[in-house]
């Protein structure tokens, strides 16, 4: 019977242990499934946070966005208007500019045209006054040939001065004005200046150009052309 009831307590025992076992894995199973459903619901409310948080930013930017797109609008609005005040500003300026290029022009074109008419007539009053008449002062001239030429041209230039006599060939009549008027001034100068023989004539015609200046050479050749041969170089 101590037999039996030792044995039918370790039964008891053993029993109740297990029994304590089964309700302590109860428990902790329990436990668990709490804790894994607050890990699940925490973890929902963190992603609705999440989720709300994102729709705020998504909202939020859409917001600036939209403000960006009005400014952006409103901007590009304005430089387009101050572009074309700009165009219209430059293509006035560029009107005006143009209109005085063309007045500029049109001016010069005048003063061009006025200034070639002045020039026509100063050319014209040269050619009046350099043609016929010749530089130098004839009076001044008289003197010299006098002085001078007419020991062998003669004081009317005829030729006839009182050297001629003992000279061949004989002192050009510088009263022929057939002839006179085939010579240029300039050639006179130079026969005179230089001498007979630098123009191809006789060396008998001396060179003066160590007694007379060039001026006094002048003012002969002009009592020449007005008093000796009364005549102007026509050409050959
Ligand atoms: C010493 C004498 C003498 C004197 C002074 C003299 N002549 Fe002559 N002249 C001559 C002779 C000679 C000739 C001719 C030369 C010939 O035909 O080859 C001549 C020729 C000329 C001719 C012509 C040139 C030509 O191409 O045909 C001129 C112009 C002239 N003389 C100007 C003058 C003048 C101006 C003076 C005064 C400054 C002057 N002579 C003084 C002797 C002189």
């Amino acid at each position: 019977m101590k037999k039996v009831l030792s044995s039918l307590l370790v039964l008891v025992v053993s029993f109740s242990l297990s029994l304590t076992a089964v309700s302590c894995t109860k428990k902790e199973e329990e436990e668990t499934k709490e804790g894994v459903a607050e890990v699940i619901d925490g973890a929902m409310e963190k992603a609705q946070e999440v989720k709300e948080q994102a729709a705020e930013k998504v909202a939020e930017m859409q917001e600036e966005a939209g403000e960006v797109v009005e400014n952006t609008k409103e901007q590009v609005a304005q430089i387009a208007d101050e572009m074309k005040e700009k165009a219209g500003e430059v293509a006035e300026q560029v009107g005006e500019k143009a209109g005085e290029v063309v007045e500029g022009a049109k001016n010069m074109a005048e003063d061009a045209a006025n200034k070639a008419e002045e020039v026509k007539e100063e050319a014209k009053e040269i050619v009046v006054a350099e043609a016929p008449t010749t530089k130098g002062d004839p009076t001044k001239g008289k003197e010299k040939f006098e002085l001078i030429c007419a020991s062998c041209h003669g004081p009317g230039g005829k030729g006839d001065g009182p050297a001629a006599a003992a000279l061949d060939p004989k002192p050009r009549d510088l009263g022929d004005a057939a002839y006179v008027s085939t010579l240029t001034d300039e050639h006179i100068f130079k026969t005179v200046k230089e001498g007979g023989a630098s123009v191809g004539k006789s060396p008998l015609m001396p060179a003066w150009g160590g007694t007379l200046s060039d001026d006094d050479i002048w003012n002969v050749i002009a009592y020449l052309r007005q008093d000796i041969c009364k005549c102007q170089y026509k050409g050959k």
